[in-house]
């Protein structure tokens, strides 16, 4: 892809940024072209009041998006200048972006945005017998510092309490009824939003349970031979804990996110253990005296199954705004 009129890269920048994941599928932005800027909004309708009640996740999500559409302006030939949270009287307003100068994509750019198309959240448990070699979970670590955040893997000693952090989680969901009543909502939406059950696989035993979406017998994903026990579990984490290092974490997610697919490798979030304070407080444990983790990432070797349906995104008429 190549395009020389800053006007018509960022404009594609915006489209390519709603192909982001977000937590429940949310897609919690708002984009709008303005001249030679591009705007990214959080967009408060779209918070999960029980699930993300301090907005982090929301902002982790926009976080994605904004480096979704980094990603697809260096691939239209630009150097991105990125200006975040550039004003403190519109906390909405978490970025803006400009073209920058042009620059020739290099094979390794135009590689990642193709990953952008690829890119899906695989939640069925992983082979067992393939592990993710060490030198591709070392260059997910990179990508992740390159994002001002951190990578850490889990090693089997900490996953055994990951393994708690995630009951608990799941217990503390199953009983918080407005909890529960907002994941049904965000499982039986519309056509262009949420989480189809088509996306979420069938109950199976696993060492770390997954989240329970209280679909029962709706999920609709054959969850393949797979027992996960080979699979990764990789915490971003960040330094603070204020909405910049929050948008940090999701640019992070999605750089590790877009190298891993680039790798053939599958992913899964996993942010009940962010959402319940309890099990945050354990995962935190796990990793440096300092660390703040942001998002667990559940990564394995993709099998040979067909990829999980697409989940579906809103219309860019309704999420970007061109003035
Ligand atoms: C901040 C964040 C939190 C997420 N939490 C979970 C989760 O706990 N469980 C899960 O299965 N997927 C989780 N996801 C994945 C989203 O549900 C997924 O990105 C969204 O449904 C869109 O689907 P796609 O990634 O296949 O495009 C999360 C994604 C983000 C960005």
């Amino acid at each position: 892809m190549t395009t020389n009129e800053p006007a018509a890269a960022l404009h594609r920048a915006a489209e390519d940024a709603l192909l982001a994941p977000s937590i429940l599928n949310t897609q919690p932005w708002h984009w709008r072209v303005e001249g030679a800027n591009l705007d990214l909004y959080a967009d408060p309708a779209r918070q999960l009041h029980a699930a993300d009640p301090h907005w982090g996740l929301m902002v982790v999500s926009c976080g994605a998006a904004l480096h979704h559409a980094r990603v697809s302006l260096r691939a239209g030939g630009y150097e991105p200048v990125v200006h975040r949270r550039p004003d403190p009287h519109q906390p909405w307003l978490l970025a803006r972006i400009q073209a920058g100068r042009a620059c020739p994509p290099s094979p390794a750019s135009l590689r990642t945005y193709q990953s952008l198309r690829l890119r899906h959240t695989d939640r069925r448990a992983f082979a067992t017998d393939v592990r993710v070699p060490a030198a591709v979970i070392a260059g997910l670590r990179s990508a992740a510092e390159a994002e001002h955040a951190h990578l850490y893997q889990l090693a089997p000693q900490a996953v055994e309490y990951l393994r708690y952090a995630a009951q608990g989680a799941r217990t503390a969901g199953a009983r918080d009824k407005v909890h529960t009543a907002e994941l049904r909502d965000w499982t039986s939406r519309g056509a262009d939003d949420g989480v189809p059950p088509e996306t979420v696989a069938k109950p199976a035993a696993r060492p770390v349970p997954t989240r329970d979406f209280g679909l029962g017998s709706e999920a609709a994903l054959d969850p393949g031979p797979g027992d996960d026990r080979a699979a990764e579990y990789l915490v971003v984490a960040t330094a603070g804990d204020d909405p910049t290092d929050w948008l940090h974490a999701g640019e992070a997610t999605s750089a590790v996110w877009l190298a891993a697919t680039v790798e053939g490798l599958a992913i899964s979030p996993m942010s009940d253990v962010i959402e319940v304070p309890g099990a945050r407080t354990l995962l935190r444990s796990l990793l440096h005296p300092t660390a703040q983790p942001q998002l667990v990432l559940r990564a394995g070797v993709a099998g040979d199954a067909d990829p999980p349906p697409q989940s579906p995104r809103r219309p860019a008429s309704e999420a970007i705004d061109v003035t």
